[in-house]
């Protein structure tokens, strides 16, 4: 079968979100990607964390932006798995030096549709050229205009739009944009599209695929690969599929 598995912020429904546990979870149980999210700290560090203040996985409060890397670093990541030990948030340097000793396709995900961080579009590339992994590397965003900004510093490098409304032939919007994927809340994510998008050579990688019912209709619909947060358990049923 040719759908991917992406871990969503690593395997978050059982490990810390955005944390290198939980990368590291989704690697052993054989993701084929995993998706994670950057945002810039005070000094302009990309860091890895989904939401733009700390509070809701972190012991501490504020915003990200507010914060140095080196204070970030203070703060631990264990979430709600308490039965972790302190779990620093990475940067997007740490993960992709451990990412590029592997084969993981790696979905960096951009979170600057809230706040616009200058300069994260080539922070980002400089440090996906640093460690040579163009070709597994996919950028996303729901932030479109630095969807755009990305294909014109990263031409070679694949982009997909992230969207949760219904976009009309949003294959011909991510070719506008400059994008050669769709990455949509699988609520949007209709067969028609997933069809539509194919012929024209798009790919369709929904988010976040986490019960199993969905997860089987992901595949019946064949689409390149989705986004869950429980990455052993897509893997089980696409076993049994391929069985
Ligand atoms: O990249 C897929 C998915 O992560 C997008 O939504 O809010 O989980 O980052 P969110
Ligand atoms: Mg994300």
């Amino acid at each position: 079968m040719d759908t991917k598995i992406f871990g969503h912020r690593g395997a978050a429904g059982t490990h810390p979100e955005n944390t290198m546990i939980s990368f590291q979870q989704a690697k052993k149980v054989g993701a084929d990607g995993i998706e994670l999210d950057v945002q810039l700290s005070s000094d302009g560090v990309p860091v890895v964390i989904h939401d733009e203040k700390v509070d809701r996985t972190t012991d501490g409060s504020g915003f990200v932006k507010d914060k140095k890397m080196e204070e970030l670093k203070q703060l631990n990541a264990v979430f709600k798995f308490k039965q972790f030990d302190f779990c620093p948030i990475p940067t997007l340097q740490e993960v992709l030096e451990w990412a590029s000793q592997t084969t993981l396709l790696i979905n960096i995900e951009l979170k600057n549709s809230v706040i616009a961080y200058e300069g994260l579009e080539e922070k980002v590339v400089e440090l996906v050229k640093l460690y040579k992994v163009e070709k597994q590397t996919i950028f996303s965003s729901f932030n479109h205009y630095s969807i755009s900004k990305l294909h014109r510093i990263a031409p070679h490098i694949e982009k997909a739009i992230l969207y949760s409304e219904g976009l009309f032939e949003p294959w011909n919007y991510a070719h506008v944009v400059g994008a050669q994927s769709l990455h949509p809340n699988k609520g949007v994510a209709t067969k028609a599209i997933v069809k539509a998008a194919g012929s024209k050579g798009i790919q369709v990688r929904p988010y976040t695929v986490n019960d199993e019912r969905t997860m089987k209709k992901m595949f019946a619909m064949n689409v390149s690969g989705f986004f869950t947060d429980y990455p052993e358990k897509a893997l089980q049923i696409r076993e049994k599929i391929e069985s």
